[in-house]
């Protein structure tokens, strides 16, 4: 029988491999899931057909309400809610990790200081991905401020709970069953998790959530070595490489480090303004809008996180099938952090229906804007401000941007004068090739919408 599971658990790892590389393409990515879902599913099958397993009642049970849970908050959850989503269930593996390292070090049956070390480091990544990815939750659920939350001296407090943490671990490989040090341990963990993510910015918890994920994915790898189960292994694995490398896109996507992201605190006070802007905010009438959009020969559409807000996905694939339908070439540019998650634009533009096709990454796209008539932003705006290019002293200096301010005409919809999450003024909408067309980005698109059908 055991030659039997690791074979299956060999097909499982083959399937999470082909899933991840499917999930690179957003034509196979759906695929992807399936692929990794069944892998998943075989996994847990196989599992169960250990002999010498206990408490399969319970076991069926717990798979049971977590199977529920997982389906009826997977169906109902709002697109623009779903990175709390991934913040929970991947604080869910990372506190899976570190409950199989609890049971292992209570137990005392681990085979070896090796055995034991492993369980350890698991436990710890596990136990901080698990406590800091239900604090990125509630901040991003709105539970708790979304502000960075800070103290004097967090940063040395932290580090000593940190080395507190360490030393129970240490402690944990000498000491043998001692129920006190194990519960010790895991608390400090747990602490040390929440004191972490504690002083970083709402707005930066996506990176944080990626962070965790690479965390989880290596506590479970921990976890494997010390039961000696391949399929946690090879997933962990293929989960941590894949969050440190999303992590790190992310950061850079931002031109930001990540120790700037974990201990700077962004968001804490509105940032600096940096230089001066000259020019005004010059509104323009929709009728005016649709009938410029109707006569450019070609448009590029720039969608960020007002998009998302506004749930204006539909709206903007309706405009661009009447655009097209008169002649107008729509491409739309997608810049990497635009919105609040990895491929949030994509995702929803996606589920609207408008072809991958039309869709272009930044180095793609943006040599294209000056030859474009007009470029139109709907609810973007630090990822197409230019003082990220000419403004040193800007906090967005050097972060790769949308060359929007290149195109003949500049369209922006908003809702009025609200700065982007760098919390900083636009330069694009003070431009002379710019106006402003103020409103929510769904209604301001229908009307777009109803307009161009007239004309
Ligand atoms: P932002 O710079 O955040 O700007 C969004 C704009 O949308 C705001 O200026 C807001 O202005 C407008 N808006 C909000 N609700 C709207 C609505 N209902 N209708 C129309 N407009 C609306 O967005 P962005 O350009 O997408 O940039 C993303 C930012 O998030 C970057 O700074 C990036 O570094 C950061 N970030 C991204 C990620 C990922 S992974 N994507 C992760 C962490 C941080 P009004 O209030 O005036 O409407």
């Amino acid at each position: 029988m055991e030659h039997f599971i690791q074979a299956v658990y060999f097909v499982t790892v083959i399937l999470f491999i082909l899933g991840l590389k499917r999930m690179s393409s957003p034509l196979t990515a759906r695929s992807g899931i399936t692929w990794a879902g069944v892998a998943m599913g075989l996994a847990v099958v196989v599992t169960m057909l250990w002999p010498d397993l206990h408490n399969i009642g319970l076991i069926l049970t717990a798979i049971f309400i977590g199977a529920v849970l997982a389906w009826i908050s997977g169906r109902r959850v709002a697109m623009t809610d779903m990175p709390q989503m991934v913040a929970i269930y991947n604080g869910m593996g990372g506190g899976a990790a570190a409950a199989i390292a609890a049971v292992e070090l209570l137990r005392g049956e681990l085979d070896g200081t090796g055995l034991i070390a492993l369980s350890v480091a698991g436990g710890l990544i596990g136990a901080v991905a698990f406590s800091g990815s239900m604090i990125a939750f509630a901040k991003l659920q709105g539970l708790i401020s979304g502000r960075p939350i800070t103290f004097p001296a967090q940063q040395p407090f932290n580090l000593v709970v940190l080395v507190v943490a360490l030393v129970f671990g240490a402690a944990l490989l000498v000491v043998e069953d001692s129920t006190a040090l194990v519960l010790a341990f895991f608390l400090v963990a747990l602490a040390f998790g929440v004191l972490m993510t504690l002083p970083i910015g709402g707005a930066d918890m996506p990176v944080v959530i990626s962070l965790y994920n690479a965390l989880t994915g290596m506590a479970v790898g921990f976890e494997g070595f010390a039961l000696g189960n391949a399929a946690m292994i090879v997933a962990g694995t293929v989960v941590g490489a894949a969050g440190t490398l999303l992590t790190q896109l992310m950061a850079k996507a931002m031109n930001r480090s990540l120790g700037n992201v974990l201990f700077g605190a962004f968001g804490k006070e509105a940032a600096a303004g940096g230089g001066e802007i000259h020019g005004s905010l010059k509104p323009i009438e929709v009728e005016d809008a649709a009938i410029m959009l109707r006569y450019a020969g070609r448009v590029i559409i720039v969608p960020g996180y007002g998009m998302a807000v506004a749930q204006a996905q539909h709206k903007i694939r309706e405009m661009m099938d009447l655009l097209e339908a008169k002649g107008v070439e729509v491409k739309f540019a997608i810049h990497p952090v635009a919105g609040r998650m990895p491929g949030h634009m994509n995702v929803l533009l996606a589920e609207a229906g408008v072809p991958y096709d039309h869709l272009f990454d930044l180095e793609e796209i943006n040599a294209e804007f000056a030859n474009t008539d007009v470029a139109l932003v709907i609810g973007a705006n630090d990822v197409v401000n230019p003082v990220a290019r000419s403004d040193p002293s800007s906090p967005i200096y050097g972060m790769p941007i949308l060359n929007v301010d290149q195109a003949r005409n500049v369209l922006v919809i908003k809702r009025g004068h609200g700065a982007g999450f760098a919390g900083i003024e636009n330069e694009l909408f003070y431009k002379d090739n710019s106006r402003m067309l103020y409103g929510d980005a769904q209604s301001m698109v229908n009307e777009l919408v109803q307009h161009l059908k007239q004309l």
